[in-house]
């Protein structure tokens, strides 16, 4: 536009805009919001004191909500700098306690994924770090979308609880070496308030906010090593292989520069992940798994994330030992032991660890859904089986629905199965007979059968190391 001047350009420098918005009312002495907004929607970059002094307006309530929806959608069309990101990321951590576990006897790691069906990972990966010598303070989620997150699956665990106070969780984690709790209100509280914003101004898939809204609440956590599992695929928040790629090299990229050591694995969320998806009956697979049994992929990849976090820290020296020795401890039951100390740490019934069918929450209604033809299964839809167990009671569509935890998919075949005409497919569990029904044809349908097997794809696409440096928006 001829003759404008971009009101980034105005000669205010950083500092004076920070010290303006900071010692208001009125916060805008020097600058006002909308000329940052302006400033993100023409391209220009924010400076690291205008995001921080933004977010902390936002934060006490000096900032509206339509202001800050705006700067959300700016920076959904234009993007920000590896610079803004980092400076986005700080300024929600910021916004609440900042957990510190400099001195601790063991190295602090943890690992977060994005998400998928049937990812019960966080369940063994916690005790088998644990049982390898590392700390694990994992502050984790619930789910909101198709099936429930970690909590919801650990919440199924008759007495388990997953809200400790901080002071308790540090306690629970130096006795048993991992503890696994909800998000406070006092850890990362910018980010709660922006997600929910975001999540109803269209805003959530912007790769500099997905990035510091993650990041924001692990760095807050205080472990010094990161590991993240981004999925992608059709039962993933990332679709494709590039939106996970770009995502996983901001996560990795951000990380390292706030002093952490991080990788990512890139996953495949196409197909589900082991026989069963829900929660109880998560638990109860992701027990087997911590006896030596269980699905072959849920193994391989707790294994793959649990290693990277004992190369990432140099309790392991190479990837052979890693495998070796961590393998070693999910056959021998060690492991499994300390998942049992950590559920009696948090006030569950640890017997769930030797007889999960006894003392899990049980459905009131089962049904096998039987093989309409014989051949070889070539594909699992993960979308079509997660609006299924979200339809058995399994998942929320509202933050505040409430979930049953016996509800969900078990016995599921998975790619590469040969199967009979009328072998069962999977195992529907719900409330009563009628919902299970009503779903036993969207069941069916997310299962293809063949003349010809067709291998599974590889489940670890790739591996994204903290030396990322692509640029990202
Ligand atoms: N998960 C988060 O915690 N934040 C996002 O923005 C998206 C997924």
């Amino acid at each position: 536009m001829a003759g404008y001047e971009a009101p980034g350009d105005i000669p205010l420098t950083a500092g004076e805009s920070a010290i303006a918005l900071r010692h208001g009312p009125p916060y805008y002495f020097g600058v006002i919001p909308q000329w940052l907004i302006e400033k993100k929607r023409d391209g220009h970059a924010l400076t690291p004191e205008e995001i921080h002094v933004f977010v902390q307006a936002y934060t006490a309530g000096e900032l509206p909500d339509y202001q800050m929806s705006a700067l959300a959608m700016a920076i959904y069309f234009r993007g920000m700098t590896a610079v803004e990101t980092a400076a986005l990321t700080d300024a929600l951590m910021r916004s609440g306690d900042v957990l510190d576990f400099s001195g601790w006897p063991r190295p602090t790691a943890d690992k977060h994924s994005t998400g998928g069906m049937g990812d019960k990972i966080s369940l063994i990966l916690a005790p088998l770090a644990a049982s390898a010598g590392l700390a694990v303070p994992m502050i984790s989620g619930r789910g909101l979308g198709l099936t429930g997150g970690t909590l919801d699956k650990l919440d199924s665990i008759p007495g388990f609880d997953s809200r400790l106070s901080i002071e308790a969780f540090r306690r629970v984690l130096a006795e048993t070496g991992c503890a696994i709790i909800g998000q406070t209100d006092r850890l990362a509280p910018a980010d709660r308030k922006l997600y929910a914003l975001r999540d109803v101004t269209a805003t959530v898939p912007s790769i500099p906010l997905i990035t510091a809204s993650i990041l924001s609440k692990k760095l807050a956590e205080g472990a010094s090593t990161l590991v993240f599992d981004v999925m992608c695929g059709r039962g993933a928040f990332m679709r494709t292989r590039e939106q996970a790629q770009c995502l996983a090299t901001s996560l990795c990229h951000i990380g390292r520069n706030s002093g952490r050591r991080v990788s990512a694995l890139i996953t495949d969320m196409e197909q589900p992940l082991g026989r069963t998806v829900g929660n109880a009956v998560e638990v109860a697979e992701a027990v087997e798994v911590l006896h030596g049994r269980g699905p072959a992929d849920v193994r391989a990849l707790t294994l793959a994330l649990t290693a990277q976090m004992t190369l990432l820290t140099s309790v392991h020296a190479d990837a052979a030992v890693a495998a070796r020795e961590l393998s070693a401890r999910l056959d021998d039951g060690r492991a499994l032991e300390v998942f049992r100390r950590m559920v009696t740490a948090q006030g569950g019934n640890a017997r769930v660890a030797d007889d999960p069918s006894r003392h899990l929450p049980q459905p009131g209604a089962s049904l096998d859904v039987p093989a309409p033809r014989a051949g070889h299964v070539v594909f699992v839809d993960a979308e079509k089986i997660g609006r299924v167990v979200l339809q058995l009671g399994a998942g929320r569509r509202r933050t505040d629905d409430a979930i049953d935890p016996a509800a969900g998919i078990s016995a599921l075949v998975q790619c590469g199965d040969t199967i009979a005409r009328r072998q069962p497919l999977l195992r529907l569990h719900a409330r009563n007979t009628a919902m299970i029904e009503s779903l036993r044809a969207a069941a069916a349908d997310a299962i293809e059968i063949a003349d010809e097997p067709r291998p599974r794809p590889p489940l670890i696409l790739e591996t994204i190391h903290e030396n990322a440096t692509k640029p990202f928006r």
